[in-house]
């Protein structure tokens, strides 16, 4: 059942490139150059005249709707917020006709995510849900939605639906992009072209294995990780963050890489590894001078970077590369190397990976 896997969880990582197929596979159709989505073909008019899109969900799903507020923003020029469902629920939102809310939630069981779906709809809201589990109680009390079909996700640790919960919404905003005239018909087909390249682009990043294992064993006796990003990648390092503690147990923090200087550039010295993604496009320059404050700190670096990346590699303790794409679309390449780490250093330390402690997979309870 795991098919020939250790885990769950390393089998779902390797699921990602056939999994966002599987995603866009009928909906994103590359010659003819368009995106149908029932969902959202059906209640178009509902998400043009938006007043804003709220995006609720939790944990892995709330990074992954961290990242859709960026590329719905680019792409689609809606104004986007993101919350916590647990936190939308209880602090009596301004929201109401005109607003639509997308809920994302891998199981689709979430007590805190419906919840707050109920807020919305009885606020007149429109609500849409992105959920992976065919037929789960999210997908039913919404008012449309549609699936991520990654598959059956067991490993506790969220892996490919969080890949292909940003590939679906990035669906949507290059469709919405392209009602909108925001983005133009030229950019549209150049994003689905190279959208269908990212599966294969998996594969390659996949390849970094080997050396992501060498990097683990450098690492695992660490008790502090601290993960940067920026821009389209900021999202990405609070989830590497998250997938790190929650299966290692080794605290770890995400942070926007310019934020460091505010705090916690202070915890760096030569025991703290920090995780710095650093593609080249989208801010390149800036985060190699932030690499370069925490090298001048002693700090060790582990840097994900663009193939053939020189600048940030000649700076780095550890170099893990992975293929060139559209800003956009990085963050589904930059999380694979990440996701591959901390499952090397929890299985090092001997870790149960797929049940980690006190976790389930589904939080039905709030
Ligand atoms: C992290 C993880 C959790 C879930 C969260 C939301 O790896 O698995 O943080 O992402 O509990 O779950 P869903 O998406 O099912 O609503």
């Amino acid at each position: 059942e795991k098919g020939g896997y250790d885990h769950f969880m390393l089998k779902e990582i390797y699921e990602q490139p056939s999994a966002i197929e599987d995603t866009y596979r009928g909906r994103m159709l590359v010659k003819e150059g368009i995106i149908k989505m029932s969902g959202i073909d059906d209640h178009l008019e509902r998400f043009l005249n938006a007043n804003r899109i709220i995006i609720v969900a939790c944990g892995t799903s709330w990074h992954a709707g961290l990242v859709a507020e960026y590329i719905f923003e680019d792409l689609a020029r809606i104004p986007v917020e993101v919350e916590y469902a647990s936190e939308f629920r209880y602090r009596n939102p301004v929201i109401g006709k005109g607003d639509v809310l997308i809920a994302i939630s891998q199981s689709g069981e979430t007590a805190d995510t419906m919840a707050a779906i109920k807020l919305a709809k009885e606020n007149g809201a429109f609500v849409f849900g992105v959920c992976n589990v065919v037929g789960s109680s999210i997908s039913r009390i919404t008012d449309a939605g549609a699936y991520t079909h990654a598959g059956p996700e067991i490993g506790v640790a969220s892996t490919k639906a969080f890949t292909t919960q940003i590939t679906l919404l990035t669906l949507i905003a290059l469709k919405l992009g392209k009602e909108k005239g925001s983005i133009s018909k030229s950019d549209f087909y150049l994003y689905l072209q190279e959208m269908d390249l990212i599966p294969s682009k998996i594969e390659k990043a996949l390849e970094a294995n080997k050396h992501i294992i060498e990097v683990a064993n450098h690492y695992k006796n660490s008790r502090n990780c601290l993960y940067l990003g920026r821009g389209y990648n900021f999202p990405v390092a609070l989830e590497g963050a998250l997938k790190l503690k929650e299966i290692s147990y080794i605290h770890a923090e995400g942070y926007p890489a310019a934020e460091m200087k505010h705090g916690p550039i202070a915890l760096i010295d030569e025991e703290m590894p920090v995780v710095v993604i650093a593609t080249r496009k989208g801010h390149y320059e800036k985060v190699v001078s932030n690499v370069q404050e925490i090298k001048s700190r002693k700090g060790k670096i582990i840097a994900i970077v663009t193939e053939g990346d020189e600048q940030v590699s000649k700076v780095a303790d550890h170099v893990i590369e992975v293929p060139d794409t559209f800003e956009a679309l990085t963050p589904l390449l930059t999380t694979i190397p990440l996701q591959l780490l901390s499952y090397h250093i929890a299985v090092m330390l001997g870790k149960n990976v797929d049940q980690p402690r006190n976790l389930a997979k589904s939080v039905t309870v709030e």
